[in-house]
C-alpha cells in the first residue's frame, strides 16, 4: 500500500530498486527503507514468537522492538524499518531465529 493521491502533499514517483525476499523478485522506491518496500508488497508477516508462534513484523519503525529483524545481504539481526533498501538486496526472513526481551 503506497500514498499516490494526498490535498496537500505530493508524491511523485521515484525510481525503482529491484530486491529480493525469500528469493522473490520485488520492487522498491529510491528512498524506502527494507520494511516499507515489503509492507508495500504485502509482506507484513516477517517471523513468529518463539512460544506461541505469533505472527510477527513491523511494529515500532523507529529501531526500538527487532520486530523486523532479518538477514540482509547474508547479515543477520539487521532493523530493516531502519535500513535503507539499496539496488540487489537479498532479504531472508529470520523465521527461525527470535530475539528475546526482557
Ligand atoms: S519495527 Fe521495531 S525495530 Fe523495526
Amino acid at each position: 500500500m503506497r500514498i499516490e493521491k494526498h490535498p496537500i502533499l505530493s508524491f511523485e514517483k521515484k525510481p525503482e530498486i529491484h530486491f529480493t525476499f525469500n528469493g522473490k523478485q520485488l520492487i522498491g522506491y529510491l528512498g524506502d527503507t527494507i520494511a516499507s518496500a515489503l509492507h508495500d508488497n504485502g509482506i507484513m508477516h516477517y517471523s513468529n514468537s518463539i512460544l506461541e508462534e505469533r505472527p510477527r513484523g513491523f511494529y515500532c519503525a523507529i529501531g526500538n522492538c527487532g520486530s523486523c529483524s532479518m538477514t540482509v545481504n547474508g547479515v543477520s539481526n539487521v532493523k530493516t524499518c531502519m535500513t535503507e533498501l539499496v539496488e540487489g538486496m537479498e532479504v531472508v526472513s529470520d523465521t527461525d531465529e527470535v530475539t528475546i526481551h526482557g
